[in-house]
């Protein structure tokens, strides 16, 4: 078995960090093999954004929790079980805490520097292909991370300045995962359950 199928069935979400930091370079490398990804006729629908500034990642926290305020207020009864194995609430302080936070924006179409507009093809299929293979990468570089979805996102449009065709797709928070954090007890489903051979 290779090292990153070993690595890959080890890999969990982290929401607790350590505060230590590592070069930004080890994230731009783990992107830069990313953008390598298949996508939608080679229109590279995807911004990597790198947020390492304490305070850019404080407004993310801040707008982030109050979001998980309201979202926590309008949740199913249903998602709100699902959730109940996961140990989450609506304190995020590990947007502050973790050293790197990437949050990826998806174009909805391309936009040139004089504003002429042009198509883009499947760009949550090549976004999400993208972000497999980052969070693939990061995690053979022995790099934790969270996947975190605040809902509604579109205050990180406005803290990041980002352009109008651009609409946030996740947020990869990176870094060591706390040696403190208790793993939340899940289970995968069974090959047999899933992989199905004609
Ligand atoms: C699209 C997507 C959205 C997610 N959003 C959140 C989130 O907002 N907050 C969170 O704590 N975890 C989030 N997760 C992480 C999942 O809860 C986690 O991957 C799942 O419970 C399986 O656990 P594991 O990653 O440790 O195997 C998200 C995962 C995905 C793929």
């Amino acid at each position: 078995m290779s090292d990153l199928i070993n690595k890959l069935k080890q890999r969990r979400s982290y929401r607790e960090f350590e505060t230590e930091s590592f070069d930004i370079e080890i994230i731009i490398s783990a992107i830069e093999a990313a953008k390598y990804a298949p996508n939608g006729a080679n229109k590279q629908p995807w911004t990597f954004c790198v947020v390492k500034d304490p305070e850019i990642k404080k407004q993310i926290r801040k707008e982030s929790e109050a979001i998980e305020c309201d979202f926590y207020k309008r949740l199913s009864k249903e998602w709100a079980n699902d959730l109940v194995p996961l140990n989450v609430d609506i304190s995020k302080p590990f947007l502050e805490k973790a050293p790197y936070l990437i949050v990826i924006f998806k174009h909805t179409y391309e936009l040139d520097q004089d504003g002429n507009k042009s198509n883009v093809y499947f760009p949550d299929k090549s976004i999400g292909i993208a972000t497999g293979m980052l969070i693939s990468v990061l995690t053979d570089l022995d790099i934790q991370i969270l996947t975190y979805t605040p809902s509604p996102d579109h205050f990180l449009t406005e803290i990041l300045k980002r352009p109008k065709n651009e609409k946030p797709y996740m947020i990869l928070v990176c870094g060591k995962g706390s040696k403190d954090y208790s793993l939340p007890n899940i289970t995968k489903k069974s090959n047999s359950e899933i992989i199905k051979i004609y």
